[in-house]
């Protein structure tokens, strides 16, 4: 289908109602965007839909939806289809987070973890289709993480849903190459939000050093850069990528530097 010239780019953001997903949704609002503002808080949703109206764009919407929920889920994308019509932008952003030792989990909080941040993405890409479809030049951006990449010790769940993320993009972008959807990973590192707070905790693994963070406008303005020009996947940290590669090439080496940098004690001396 193609766009009239005057109509404005509209993207949808999961998990807007703060941090990485808030401030990316502010981003795209300022440059013209029409964006629909997903998570739960539905307060938060309203206080951000009211800072949106004051940019360029009209018509912005709120889908107050738990992606844990697959009927609401249905639901948010069906009023998504009758608001927007197409859909050219999907920011599926939403996660939690999990610091826990493998002795430490809990069952519950690992099936969470994996409806969020797996479940939830793959329902809102399903969802997300049909809209999809109907725009001229499709980007979806799924929010994935550095530790997808390479799982590090006391989040084992957490690295594990990313690295389902990381995967989820790319079978997405060969298997929706055909419909002209671009399908990009970014991964962030260490990012200043609420999402260290908002996440269980039981654990007595070091604290994340937010010194070495950047912000969550430094991650949405890399989300704006892909839907302007696709890329499969960006990681945002370079010692991390390096990372990575190391620890295909020589894992043990990359387990040694792991060790350094987090400080990791063996549970053995817990
Ligand atoms: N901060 C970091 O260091 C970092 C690093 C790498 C990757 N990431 C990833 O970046 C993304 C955003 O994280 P953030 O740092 O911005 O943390 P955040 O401030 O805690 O944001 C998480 C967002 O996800 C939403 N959410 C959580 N569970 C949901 C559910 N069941 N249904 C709908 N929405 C849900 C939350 O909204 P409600 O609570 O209102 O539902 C919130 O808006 C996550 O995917 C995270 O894994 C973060």
């Amino acid at each position: 289908m193609s766009d009239s010239p005057t109509r404005a780019r509209c993207a949808l953001v999961t998990g807007a109602s703060s941090g990485i997903g808030a401030a990316t949704a502010r981003l795209l609002a300022e440059n013209g965007y029409r964006v629909a503002i997903l998570a739960r808080r539905a307060d938060r949703l309203t206080q951000l839909a009211a800072e949106l109206a004051g940019g360029p764009a009209r018509g912005h919407l709120i889908l107050t939806c738990d992606l844990r929920d697959p009927d609401a889920i249905a639901t948010a994308f069906e009023r998504l289809a009758r608001e927007f019509g197409a859909l050219d932008l999907l920011v599926n952003n939403a996660g939690m987070g999990y610091r826990a030792r493998v002795d430490e989990i809990e069952p519950e909080l690992l099936k969470r973890v994996f409806e969020t941040n797996v479940l939830g993405l793959l329902l809102a890409c399903r969802g997300a289709l049909p809209s999809l479809r109907r725009s001229s030049r499709p980007v979806v951006v799924n929010i994935a993480s550095v530790v997808g990449r390479r799982g590090i010790p006391g989040q084992s769940a957490y690295a594990a849903s990313k690295a389902a993320v990381v995967s989820i993009g790319e079978s997405l972008r060969v298997e929706w190459a055909h419909l002209g959807i671009a399908v990009c990973t970014l991964n962030p590192g260490l990012t200043a939000t609420g999402f260290f707070e908002a996440q269980p905790n039981p654990s007595r693994l070091p604290d994340p050093d937010f010194a070495q963070s950047t912000g969550a406008d430094h991650v949405a303005r890399h989300v704006l850069a892909l839907d302007r020009s696709p890329r499969p996947e960006v990681s945002l940290r370079t010692k991390w990528r390096l990372l990575a590669v190391l620890s295909v090439l020589a894992p043990r080496l990359a387990d040694r530097l792991l060790v350094g940098r987090l400080g990791w004690k063996s549970p053995t001396t817990h």
